[in-house]
């Protein structure tokens, strides 16, 4: 079959990356997590304190931003990439609470937003990739040969988060994990730049009450009809 690039959008904590990565080691493709590049440039503002209580210092991030090289190498163990930064491993840094508070506000920087789309569209020049974020349907690959739009209620992807954190050793109340979720897709889809928005050719998929091999069934029958065409 023909190498396709499959973008995978959707909310917060919707299980975006348990999806995109299981299809992509199904498949042999490439996993990119986007949110993870933005994540490791908001650690940067935060470790160079250039977040303070007013906001983020954006003349200084913006003439950084040469500086900040984002890598990505696979880990056998978690059987998903971990993310560096400069060199150094964040992975599990930029999944906590701090990272997540502010990622939004970084994220949605124009000059920030510009240069991580350059980066992504870059990784799928080859295509046989599956990355997973908020705009890669819509904006990073628009003309991706499968688009999955995924959505699931709040209360189970509060759930899913806390597990998360959990099994991450970073634990946090369920108030604290839905007020965040909560923030952040108000903040994602009615942002000036890229706001989250499903793709007008995106398939849409609520895995509120699907099991994981569900989901996977059904992902991988999408990606049959759009790679078999
Ligand atoms: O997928 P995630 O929760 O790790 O993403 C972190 C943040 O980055 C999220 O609040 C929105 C932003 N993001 C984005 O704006 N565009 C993407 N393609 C991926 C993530």
């Amino acid at each position: 079959m023909k190498k396709i690039i499959i973008a995978i959008d959707g909310v917060s904590s919707g299980g975006k990356s348990t999806m995109a990565k299981d299809l992509a080691r199904e498949l042999g493709y490439i996993y990119v997590d986007s949110g993870a590049m933005y994540r490791a440039i908001t650690l940067y503002a935060l470790k160079n304190g250039l977040i303070k209580d007013k906001g983020v210092d954006t003349d200084t991030l913006k003439s950084k931003m040469d500086t900040i090289s984002i890598t990505f190498s696979f880990n056998p163990e978690t059987g998903r990439p971990d993310t560096f930064l400069n060199g150094e491993n964040v992975e599990t840094i930029i999944r906590g609470m701090e990272v997540s508070g502010y990622v939004s506000k970084v994220s949605a920087l124009d000059f920030v937003r510009k240069a991580v789309v350059v980066k992504l569209q870059e990784m799928g020049k080859e295509k046989g990739i599956v990355m997973d974020g908020r705009d890669i349907g819509t904006v990073v690959f628009p003309e991706a040969e499968l688009k999955i739009y995924l959505t699931a209620s709040l209360e189970v992807r509060a759930r899913r988060r806390m597990e998360e954190l959990i099994a991450k050793g970073t634990p946090s109340s369920y108030e604290e994990v839905l007020e965040n979720l909560i923030s952040r897709d108000a903040l994602d889809m009615n942002r000036t730049e890229s706001p989250l928005r499903k793709a007008d050719d995106a398939i849409v998929l609520d895995n509120s009450d699907m099991t994981i091999e569900e989901q996977k069934k059904w992902l991988l029958e999408q990606y049959k009809r759009a790679a078999g065409k």
